[in-house]
């Protein structure tokens, strides 16, 4: 994959005066970024980051979606609702949905489904915990987060996901894992999805996620099995938001 993506993820921050002070930020540095650029922000704000990103190149997400599809779902928000603001892509399965809400393999797969039949690109978040790490289990936890999700697909639907990788231990905390390490488990990640459609092999982009920032995203995305990064704190910031999307475009 020659072009890389960034995704933005705002997870619960923000306010209106905030996001248009970051989204105002962000399109200020626009003109340098050669890279795909997306933010996926709180269901409240999309339609403010519509409107402000409306027209910049820069794609609008949303943090998660409802497995269901229309009806008495208290709370959830369907892929229609998100295409009305415009969305291109949905965040399923971060690790904090797995945890605080807890999101199994199954149901992440059936949302996988949903947004993929709903016209959006699911951003499918993997990764292992600490404990599992220290295990020697992160193969084993990634090889079945991505094999839940891969058993419901077609095959021609490979090539309509994005996969993040992001060790649960590294997100928020800057910690980090060698790009080295990284690079194994984003080979280990394609090759189970080739095996499912062998196009996988450059149609599907593996990003990185957890703690990447303007100081380490260079290391990170200079490697060639790493298609960009899924930014969590540092995507609350235009510049260092801005700063890894030069990085990126490379
Ligand atoms: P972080 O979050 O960059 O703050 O570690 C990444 C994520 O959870 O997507």
């Amino acid at each position: 994959m020659a072009r890389k993506l960034i995704v933005g993820n705002w997870k619960m921050n923000g306010s209106l005066a905030m996001n248009a002070e970051l989204l105002e930020g962000i399109k200020a540095g626009l003109a340098r970024v050669d890279c795909d650029l997306a933010i996926c922000a709180p269901f409240p704000y999309l339609a403010q980051c519509q409107q402000a990103l409306e027209g910049t190149g820069v794609a609008l997400g949303a943090e998660d979606v409802s497995a269901h599809a229309v009806g008495a779902y208290t709370g959830q928000v369907s892929t229609r609702m998100l295409l009305d603001f415009d969305c291109k892509y949905v965040i399923v399965g971060h690790s904090e949905r797995r945890e605080y809400c807890n999101e199994s393999d199954e149901l992440v797969a059936n949302k996988v489904q949903r947004a993929l039949a709903g016209g959006l690109t699911p951003i499918v978040c993997v990764g292992e915990s600490l404990k599992e790490k220290d295990a020697g289990q992160t193969e084993a936890v990634v090889s079945r987060q991505i094999n839940t999700v891969l058993s419901v697909l077609e095959e021609r639907e490979v090539c309509d996901i994005v996969v993040a990788y992001e060790p649960v231990w590294a997100i928020g905390t800057g910690k980090t894992p060698t790009p080295e390490m990284v690079k194994d488990v984003h080979a280990l990640l394609r090759e189970l999805m080739i095996r499912k459609n062998p196009d996988a092999a450059e149609c599907v982009r593996i990003l990185y996620g957890g703690s990447m920032k303007p100081s380490n995203a260079e290391e990170f995305l200079k490697m060639r099995d790493i298609d960009g990064g899924l930014i969590g704190g540092a995507a609350l910031k235009a510049s260092d938001f801005l700063k890894i999307a030069y990085l990126a475009s490379r």
